[in-house]
């Protein structure tokens, strides 16, 4: 058995019996510290923690190996509930165009953006996607990620898109942290169904939605609900489909315009809803009335330039907030959520605290793994990370563009 013995800890961050699977409002501002503590962990599963003052000594014995981690803090990983990892080619062509002065929508229009990946996705094979995509989730979990959703949606076409998430499943079996797939199919519209939309829906309703199923390659469903993209109308046959199929929606909406996406999402009963960069009082009256999770994805705004979403107005309306990367080759290709944290806490005056919880136990809940990850209680497997030495946590939010992690432990 591998029993690992973390002593001397400065600090154990989000610790304790009585951490709730979701805070919303002033919640997110409590982050429980303890002081002077250890942890002990068995087969990567919490088993110990407390101050160093009721260590057993005998622990010291029976451990596989002991960390003495004085000065340092050790803290559950992150849980990034929103990333399209999976993908053929990064797009930094589109990056200079935008430097130049073209928008990410105005690429969109001419045929490029998602489209650009799609095409690549075609031409690349299967086990050459999984290699390089399975190279970086790796630097994602070294990264501190300790759960992570993977969309499909650069497939557009039902060879790709199975063929996407069934690099997906091959990667869930080569690492150790828990890994969610959806399925976004509905992402654009291919070049051949532009003017046929309901075309492709009827592709993705009638073919690639029973193949997720017959194969169980997903767990969500999402829809890109956008203009230019997806309507509202559009956005629920397909998650009705989903959801007849098992599984559950976490969508894309509010990025660029208010469209209504948000309160059928939550009358459809989806888990979260992505981006909000754009966000009405209608909107937080839906989310009010339902469990689905805002998330929000600072990366893109900071990428994109666009907006960032209005962080304050989800928690002062008393409602949770998650935060994650959309690690993705178009409008954000940083996967770092210690980068994220910083510019939540930097353009969409989080405090570090409530940042760190929108990233831990609410990013958590907005990927099913609320209880098992996101918080060091009893019981519970979250992967850990080991800071450098730091004064406090205050610092790395701070200290933005160095790490702070010195090991990731999953
Ligand atoms: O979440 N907005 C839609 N989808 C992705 C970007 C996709 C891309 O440009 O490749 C996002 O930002
Ligand atoms: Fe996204």
């Amino acid at each position: 058995m591998d029993k690992i013995l973390f002593k001397n800890i400065k600090g154990l961050v989000q610790a304790g019996e009585n951490i709730p699977n979701i805070k919303k409002g002033a919640e997110m501002k409590e982050l429980p510290i303890i002081e002077n503590a250890y942890l002990l962990l068995e087969n990567g599963i919490v088993k110990e923690y407390g101050a160093m003052s009721k260590l057993d000594k005998n622990i010291n014995n029976t451990a596989t190996s002991i960390i003495d981690s004085t000065g340092r803090f050790v803290f559950p990983c992150f849980c990034d509930s929103h990333t399209h990892s999976v993908f053929a080619k990064t797009r930094e062509t589109e990056f200079v165009d935008r430097i130049n002065g073209l928008t990410y929508e105005e690429i969109a229009l001419k045929g490029g953006g998602i489209l650009n990946s799609a095409k690549a996705l075609s031409e690349i094979d299967e086990d050459t996607l999984f290699e390089n995509s399975l190279k970086r989730v790796k630097e994602i979990i070294k990264a501190g990620t300790g759960a992570l959703e993977i969309k499909s949606g650069y497939g557009l076409s039902i060879e790709s898109e199975i063929k996407m998430l069934r690099v997906i499943k091959r990667i869930k079996e080569h690492v150790k942290i828990p890994i969610k797939a959806t399925l976004l199919a509905a992402h654009a519209y291919p070049k051949e169904y532009k003017e046929n939309h309901q075309g492709y829906i009827d592709i993705i309703i009638n073919k690639i939605i029973p193949q997720v199923k017959a194969e169980k390659l997903a767990d969500y469903i999402d829809v890109f609900c956008e203009r230019n993209y997806f309507s509202v109308e559009e956005m629920e046959q397909v998650l009705i489909a989903g959801k007849d199929a098992g599984l559950i929606p976490k969508v894309h909406v509010n990025q660029f315009s208010i469209l209504g996406g948000i309160s059928k999402a939550v009358e459809l009963n989806a888990l979260s809803v992505d981006h909000l960069e754009e966000l009405g009082d209608d909107d937080i009256l839906a989310l009010q009335k339902s469990n689905c999770i805002a998330t929000m994805l600072p990366g893109c705004s900071h990428f994109l330039s666009i907006p960032f979403g209005n962080a304050r107005k989800i928690i002062s309306n008393n409602l949770p907030l998650a935060l994650a990367s959309d690690f993705n080759p178009g409008s954000t290709p940083c996967f770092n959520l210690s980068t994220i944290w910083s510019l939540a806490c930097l353009k969409m005056k989080l405090t570090p605290a409530e940042a760190f919880n929108a990233l831990s136990v609410n990013g958590a809940y907005a990927m099913g793994l609320e209880g098992s990850h996101g918080k060091i209680s009893m019981g519970s497997s979250p992967g850990l990370i080991l800071s450098k030495p730091l004064d406090n946590i205050n610092q790395i939010p701070y200290l933005y563009g160095e790490s702070f992690v010195d090991k990731v432990i999953v």
